[in-house]
């Protein structure tokens, strides 16, 4: 128990479940203080987000914290629901379960419509838990809590559906998916039998004219998705004439020549994020060096880029990070280091896209490779280089995206030469040397002037080295 300042404890409307406060029991409570009562500790946790900001949050008690302000208390008395911080975005079910269980469970009980409002919330936030769980922490029926969140669960129903499709056509097994979206092997397989009829119906509302995002729309499907069964039957370049064709801002025709010039990335591929690459860069390199169910891999995965490029080009794809980001809540992005993640599969195309060196250091995390030193770095990737060259197929390549990585001292830059040494020296041969140079803008918004006026170059050269095992037949 402690005294905390009232000032510093906020009400987080995705956490605690009533939305008004009432002036009369404030009001109650108040004069009650002045006549000597003494009210139990409120009810408050620490918490974090993933943004990295920190808080005490109330679970129960604003009414009487705000009784206290009214008597010109600063701070009042307060338990910790949990001593350690909790992560919001982990905890957010037991923090609104518990928050509406404390206010439901003394004299001031909840609205009616406040517990109509927090049931939805919670339900939203987690699909697996049941009716019953919400309707036991508020008090109220099963059937009530059905009636009142009967429309998400059915929107979960579908949506949990469209993951199963997704992964499916990623190459997921049966197993794997039921394991992922906590369900039995038996129902997914059901679901999964669905699939030829729903990318018949898919076909049938775009030949009615409909466009694709109001299919994806109308049977609650990701865009990628819906884009995969739109472009199922198609070859590699009828896909990509089509996407060049219909998708707004994306130019994706096939680039026969070495350099891949994109200025910026495209929606329809991975999550907005830092370190994002274009997708049209991995439509190309699809495009040539991988055929229609071939099986790629993505150890370093940040937003998923590749992975949505696959969908659309109809390739099985396994993706993994060490640091899985807010935004992959995706379920086809899992947690592994990436040398670990490329000796599960045998692949067609590993796809490296490391951090470069100490650059976005902070915003990788403890755990990247960014934070080891150069040596440690370069170490890794030999290793990295010994498991790929060992879970290519025969007939495979290794494609990796690099820039130059320059530091005042020469001596701790580390240039594209250098990681092509450490592969060459586990057996690979470099095949090509495709330029996929960054454009300005990506680089600093007042990049001309920063760096004319400190007489320094920036960095705009990329390069996507492709290797191959052996030489190509
Ligand atoms: C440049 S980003 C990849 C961006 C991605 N291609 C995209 O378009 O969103 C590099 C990623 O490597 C991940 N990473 C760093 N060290 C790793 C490791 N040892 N194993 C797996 N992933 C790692 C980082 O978390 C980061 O997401």
């Amino acid at each position: 128990m402690e005294n905390i300042l009232i000032k510093d404890i906020v009400k987080d409307p995705d956490i605690y479940p009533r939305r008004n406060e009432s002036p009369k029991t404030i009001e109650a409570y108040a004069e009650a203080l002045e006549a000597g009562a003494k009210f139990p500790p409120i009810l408050v946790q620490r918490i974090s987000t993933n943004s990295g900001n920190e808080c005490i949050v109330f679970l129960d008690g604003v009414h009487r914290a705000r009784a206290h302000e009214q008597m010109r208390r600063q701070s009042i008395e307060a338990g910790y629901w949990k001593d350690e911080i909790l992560n919001k975005e982990e905890w957010i079910t037991q923090l609104q379960l518990e928050s509406a269980r404390q206010n439901f469970a003394h004299g001031n009980a909840l609205q009616s419509e406040d517990k109509h409002q927090q049931s939805r919330k919670i339900c939203e936030k987690n699909w697996d838990i049941t009716e019953q769980e919400i309707a036991d922490a508020l008090g109220v029926l099963q059937r009530t809590v059905s009636n009142w969140v009967s429309d998400i669960k059915l929107k979960q129903k579908a949506e949990r559906g469209a993951i199963i499709y997704r992964l499916t056509k990623l190459g997921w097994t049966q197993g794997e998916i039921a394991e992922a979206v906590g369900l039995t092997q038996q129902a997914v397989s059901e679901k999964i039998q669905n699939l030829a009829e729903l990318l018949k119906l898919v076909k049938s509302l775009l030949e009615r004219g409909d466009s694709i995002e109001k299919v994806a729309e109308k049977l609650n499907l990701d865009l990628q998705l819906a884009w995969s069964m739109a472009l199922d039957g198609l070859d590699d370049f009828q896909r990509l004439e089509m996407l060049n064709e219909k998708v707004e801002g994306l130019s994706c025709k096939p680039r026969p020549y070495d350099v891949w010039n994109f200025a910026s990335s495209h929606d329809l591929m991975g999550y907005k994020y830092e370190g994002r690459i274009p997708g049209q860069l991995i439509l190309q390199l699809l495009y040539f060096y991988t055929k229609q169910e071939d099986l790629v891999v993505d150890p370093m995965a940040g937003s998923g880029t590749v992975v949505d490029a696959c969908l659309l080009m109809n390739r099985r794809c396994f993706a993994y990070d060490n640091k899985l980001e807010s935004f992959s809540k995706r379920i086809d992005i899992r947690e592994s280091d990436a040398i670990e993640a490329i000796r599960k599969h045998k692949a067609k195309l590993i796809f490296l896209d490391p951090p470069y060196s100490k650059k976005k250091e902070k915003e990788y995390g403890v755990e990247s490779i960014s934070s080891l030193s150069k040596d440690e770095y370069l170490g890794y990737f030999s290793n990295l280089s010994k498991e790929c060259i060992n879970r290519l197929t025969p007939d495979g390549r290794l494609a990796l995206l690099m820039s130059d990585y320059t530091e005042e001292d020469p001596s701790e830059s580390i240039f594209i030469h250098q990681y092509i040494n450490r592969f060459e020296n586990e057996g690979f041969i470099v095949e090509r040397i495709i330029q996929c140079p960054l454009s300005p803008e990506q680089l600093h918004a007042d990049f001309y002037l920063k760096f004319t006026k400190s007489r320094k170059l920036g960095r705009l050269a990329r390069y996507l080295v492709v290797f191959c095992a052996t030489r190509p037949k």
